[in-house]
């Protein structure tokens, strides 16, 4: 969807939820998340869709339970993704998991789970065929394709560490007749962010001559890595354009290949970015003799995409909404630097005030920590008006909690 600030309703119900879990604090809004599933289903129409959400993205249960209901499916990433998904209800063949450079006894855990497996390194493929070889697996090409977006989510490159090249397909090849193995599903993901449908288009049709190679495949899984828009001139990935060229391409595919396969997607940002905000309340106001900060009560602890990718998220002031604008940087309590922004134009802050950092649905609580010693945050769901508690904040004590009982028991 299109950059939109929230409306006077959902800053009213922000505030509202603010007011009765504190700050700082997650909200989600569960109509964005289902109308941009709507959008997702529409957008590549095909009864073999199957679309497995990146749960990395937001993995909280009550959500993980809602995309279970919307017929999702899930793609994780490591065995507490998967046993996560597993209580959530997730049935275990609707489970793929994707992961890179994990151990054998993980890859063990996983077929003892019988989740179905992507396999992106080709001693592990062989590992497969020697220990499990009627266990049917997917291979995870790379594509050496430069997806969009910043170098540290750009995964499909010749420098990356993910996937099996696809110059090594005779490798792969000779693996797969040796040990009799059996080649479920093809899969790649080029990256977080793509801007050009282009780049995907491109990557696509390597994925598909890859896929000719391999007899009695089940799936072609391309990944996801659709960009949203993070402010108000920003460009989204125009999934609708991009479902009409793809579904025309992936039906010629099967035609030829003379088989219906099932068509998955991974999409994560472009199910939760923009369902999600981020609540902080303004510490102090201090000027410096060069900058004016605005320094608030959190700090990459719960909220690192703004340092690590210098990803761009909105700044909305909740509680001074028509105040004069003013330019601040926004900075955390961090004892290191932990800016969240630079000379940004607000409604005058005051300390006190309640700031929203929009987009903060993906990557968001999933990528906090406990640094500082300091507890993660709260998460709500707002569904029909309705406001959540689906995950209280960690207590002060159950930070140090389990290390004293170990430092008891072993004293
Ligand atoms: N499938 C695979 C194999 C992936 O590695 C990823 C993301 C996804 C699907 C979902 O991609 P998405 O739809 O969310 O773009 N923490 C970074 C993004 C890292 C993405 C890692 N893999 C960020 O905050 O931008």
């Amino acid at each position: 969807m299109p950059f939109t600030y929230p409306d006077d309703s959902t800053r009213t119900t922000l505030l509202r939820a603010a007011e009765s879990h504190g700050l700082p604090l997650y909200a989600y809004d569960m109509a964005t998340i289902r109308s941009q599933h709507q959008r997702f289903v529409r957008a590549f129409n095909t009864p073999k869709l199957r679309i497995h959400y990146a749960m990395k993205a937001l993995s909280n249960f009550t959500i993980l339970q809602h995309m279970r209901k919307l017929g999702l499916r899930i793609d994780a990433v490591s065995i507490g993704e998967v046993l996560k998904a597993r209580a959530a209800g997730f049935p275990p063949d609707e489970i793929l998991f994707t992961p890179s450079g994990v151990s054998p006894d993980e890859y063990e855990r996983a077929i003892r789970e019988r989740v179905r497996i992507n396999i992106d390194n080709l001693d592990a493929l062989e590992y497969f065929g020697v220990h499990h070889p009627n266990i049917p697996v997917g291979i995870r090409i790379n594509p050496h394709v430069m997806g969009g977006g910043h170098s540290k989510i750009s995964v499909g490159h010749i420098d990356s560490k993910f996937g099996i090249s696809i110059h090594q397909l005779p490798l792969v090849r000779r693996l797969v007749q040796s040990l009799h193995m059996r080649i479920a599903g093809i899969h790649m993901h080029t990256g977080s962010d793509i801007l050009d449908t282009q780049v995907f288009l491109r990557a696509s049709d390597i994925l598909f001559d890859v896929a000719r190679q391999f007899e009695d495949l089940q799936y072609l899984d391309f990944g996801s890595g659709f960009k949203v828009a993070y402010h108000p001139n920003d460009i989204e990935t125009d999934i609708e354009e991009l479902g009409r060229h793809f579904t025309d391409k992936f039906e010629a595919f099967c035609s030829s290949y003379g088989k219906e396969l099932e068509l998955i997607f991974e999409p994560g940002k472009f199910l939760v970015s923009q369902a999600g905000y981020f609540l902080v309340r303004v510490n102090w106001i201090k000027q410096t003799t060069s900058t004016r900060f605005a320094l608030i009560d959190s700090g990459f602890n719960h909220f690192i995409r703004p340092m690590f990718y210098g990803a761009h998220h909105e700044i909305v002031n909740l509680t001074n909404p028509d105040g004069k604008p003013r330019v601040y940087t926004v900075a955390g309590y961090i004892c290191e630097t932990d800016t969240f922004a630079v000379n940004r134009l607000l409604p005058e802050v005051r300390p006190g005030d309640i700031l929203c950092f929009l987009n903060a649905g993906a990557y968001g609580y999933v990528m906090a920590s406990q640094y500082n010693t300091r507890p993660r945050p709260a998460e709500v769901l707002i569904d029909r008006d309705e406001i959540s508690l689906i995950n209280p904040a960690e207590s002060w004590e159950e930070l140090w909690q389990r290390e004293m009982q170990a430092h008891v028991n072993s004293s």
